[in-house]
C-alpha cells in the first residue's frame, strides 16, 4: 500500500507571541516542521506534501527539496488546508497520514503501529489519540461504544460532558487517501471558530457507514502541540530527555542529563563522558572516549577521540585526537587542532590550523595563523592580524618557539625550528633555525632604585604644602 503524508504547516502561530513562523521554532535546535517531516519519512511516505501559507518561502527554503509544497494562501482551518493538496495527492490510491508541523514529538514507530491498525482494520480513517489528565484546548476524541471514533469535537465546540473526556486528538491521523478528498469537500465551517475542521471528515465518515479508529499512544509526550511558548518549553523539554536517553543508551556518560543539552543533530562516541552545563549544537560530532565540560558549548564542530574541553566555547571548529581545550578558551570559527595539542586558558583562536602536538598554554590570541607541528607558543604571544582595513596570515614552522609576550606582526613567517625570544615585536621573517630578538636591550643603573624614590616622594611632598 502506497503511504503518503501532509504536513500542516501554513499557521500564523499568533498564540507564540513571535516574529518567526510557528512551524520554524526550533525545539532542540531544529525547526518544528523540521521533526514532522523527517518523522512521515521515516515511517516511510513514498511523498510528502508541506501545507505552506504564513512564511512559506522560509519554510520552503528551510526543509529545500525534500518534500512538495502547496500554498494555502488563506488559513480557513485544518480540513481547508488539508483540501489545498488535492491536485497533487487526490488521483493516488493508497494511505496518507496527515501530520500538524508544531507536534514535533510523534515518533515514527508510533505512525507505524497506527499504521497496521488502520490497514488490519479496514478503517476510512485512524486517529492517533492520547489520554491527558488535563485536555484543555485540545479536540476531544468521543468513541462509539464499540470503541470505534464516533467524532472529535474541538475544546470550543464542546459540550460539559463532551469537555469532560480525556481522551485528546493529537492532530496526527491516516486516511484512505480517495475517501480523504471526497469527505473534505462535504466539510463546512458551521462551528464556533468559523473554521473548515479536518476532524469533522470523521463524523462524515461514520454517516456514510466507515468505521474510524483510533491509536492511542501511551507517551504522552508524543501527543504536544505546540501552540504558545509554555507548550515550546516543555517539548523541549521532552526531545532533551529522548536525545539523552539515546545517547546514554549509546554508551555516553551524562553525569547530569538534567543539565547537559544535546541538540537533535548531534553524535557522540561511546564511553565520552559529559559533564553538567554543556551544549552541543548543530551538526557536532564528539568522538570516543572524551571528557567535555562542565560548560562546554560546542558548534557545527568534530571533536576527535580521547580530547577533553573544559569551560569553553568551540564553534565550526576541528579539535584532533587527545587535544585539549580550556579551561576558558574560545575557538572561533576555522580553528583546527591536529593529534595532542594544548589549547590552554584565555586562548582566542580564529580561523588558525595547528598541526600535532603544538601548544597555545595560556593568554593567547592566534588569528589568521598556519602553526606547524609542536610548535610552542608561550603566554601572552599574540598574532597581529589587522591593520583596521585587512587581514594579514602568520606562518609559524614545526618545532619553533614562539616567547612569551611576543607580538607577531603578519603577514610574517617564522621558519622551522626558529626562536622569537619573548618581548618581541617581530615584523620580519625569521628563518628557519634563527633567532630573533626584537626588544630594547636591558641597562641596569647602579643604586638608582633609592634615588628615584626619593625624587618621586620629595615631589609628593611638595603638592601637599
Ligand atoms: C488541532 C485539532 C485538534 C487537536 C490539535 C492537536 C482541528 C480542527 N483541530 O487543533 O483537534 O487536538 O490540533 O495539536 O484540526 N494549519 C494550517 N492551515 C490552517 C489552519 C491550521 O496549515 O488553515 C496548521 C497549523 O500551522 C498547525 C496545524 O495546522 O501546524 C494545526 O493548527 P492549529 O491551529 O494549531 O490547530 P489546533 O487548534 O491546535
Ligand atoms: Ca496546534
Amino acid at each position: 500500500m502506497k503511504v503518503m503524508a501532509i504536513v500542516l504547516a501554513a499557521g500564523q502561530g499568533k498564540r507564540m507571541k513571535s516574529k518567526l513562523y510557528k512551524v520554524l521554532h526550533p525545539v532542540c535546535g531544529k525547526p518544528m516542521v523540521s521533526h514532522v517531516l523527517d518523522v512521515v519519512k521515516e515511517a516511510k511516505a513514498e511523498r510528502s506534501v508541506v501545507i505552506v501559507g504564513y512564511g512559506a518561502e522560509m519554510v520552503k527554503s528551510y526543509l529545500g527539496d525534500g518534500a512538495e509544497y502547496v500554498l494555502q494562501e488563506q488559513q480557513l482551518g485544518t480540513g481547508h488546508a488539508v483540501r489545498q493538496a488535492e491536485a497533487l495527492l487526490g488521483s493516488e490510491d493508497g494511505t496518507t497520514i496527515v501530520i500538524c508541523g508544531d507536534t514535533p514529538l510523534v515518533q515514527a514507530s508510533t505512525i507505524s503501529a497506527m499504521l497496521e491498525l488502520h490497514a488490519s482494520s479496514g478503517a476510512a480513517g485512524t486517529v492517533l489519540t492520547a489520554a491527558f489528565a488535563d485536555p484543555t484546548g485540545y479536540g476531544r476524541v468521543i468513541r462509539s461504544a464499540d470503541g470505534t471514533v464516533q467524532r472529535i469535537v474541538e475544546q470550543k465546540d464542546c459540550s460539559p460532558e463532551e469537555a469532560a473526556v480525556n481522551e485528546i486528538n493529537t492532530g496526527t491521523y491516516c486516511f484512505d487517501n480517495k475517501k480523504l478528498f471526497a469527505a473534505l469537500a462535504n466539510v463546512t465551517s458551521n462551528n464556533a471558530q468559523g473554521e473548515f475542521y479536518l476532524t469533522d471528515v470523521i463524523g462524515l465518515f461514520r454517516e456514510s457507514g466507515e468505521s474510524v479508529q483510533g491509536y492511542c499512544t501511551a507517551d504522552l509526550a508524543e501527543a504536544i502541540g505546540v501552540n504558545d511558548r509554555v507548550a515550546l518549553a516543555e517539548a523541549e523539554r521532552f526531545m532533551r530527555e529522548r536525545i539523552n536517553r539515546n545517547h546514554l543508551l549509546g554508551g555516553v556518560t551524562l553525569i547530569d542529563a538534567s543539565s547537559t543539552y544535546i541538540e537533535a543533530g548531534v553524535q557522540i562516541g561511546a564511553d565520552t563522558v559529559i559533564y553538567p552545563g554543556t551544549v552541543l549544537r548543530g551538526s557536532t560530532v564528539i568522538g570516543e572516549d572524551c571528557v567535555i565540560g562542565p560548560q562546554a558549548d560546542i558548534t557545527d564542530s568534530t571533536i576527535g577521540n580521547g580530547a577533553s574541553i573544559k569551560y569553553s566555547v568551540v564553534a565550526e571548529s576541528v579539535v584532533g585526537d587527545e587535544s585539549t581545550v580550556g579551561p576558558y578558551a574560545n575557538l572561533r570559527p576555522g580553528s583546527k587542532l591536529g593529534k595532542g595539542c594544548k589549547i590552554g586558558d584565555f586562548v582566542e583562536l580564529k580561523n588558525a590550523t595547528l598541526d600535532d602536538g603544538s601548544k597555545v598554554s595560556h593568554l593567547s590570541y592566534v588569528g589568521d595563523a598556519k602553526v606547524g607541528k609542536d610548535v610552542n607558543i608561550g603566554c601572552g604571544a599574540i598574532t597581529v592580524n589587522y591593520d583596521g582595513y585587512n587581514k594579514f596570515v602568520t606562518e609559524i614552522g614545526d618545532n619553533a618557539f614562539v616567547g612569551s609576550n611576543v607580538n607577531l606582526i603578519a603577514p610574517v613567517k617564522i621558519g622551522d625550528g626558529a626562536y622569537v625570544v619573548a618581548g618581541s615585536t617581530v615584523t620580519h621573517d625569521v628563518p628557519a633555525g634563527d633567532l630573533a630578538i626584537a626588544r630594547e636591550r636591558q641597562v641596569n643603573k647602579a643604586g638608582y632604585a633609592d634615588k628615584i624614590r626619593g625624587r618621586a616622594k620629595a615631589k609628593k611632598e611638595k603638592k601637599q604644602q
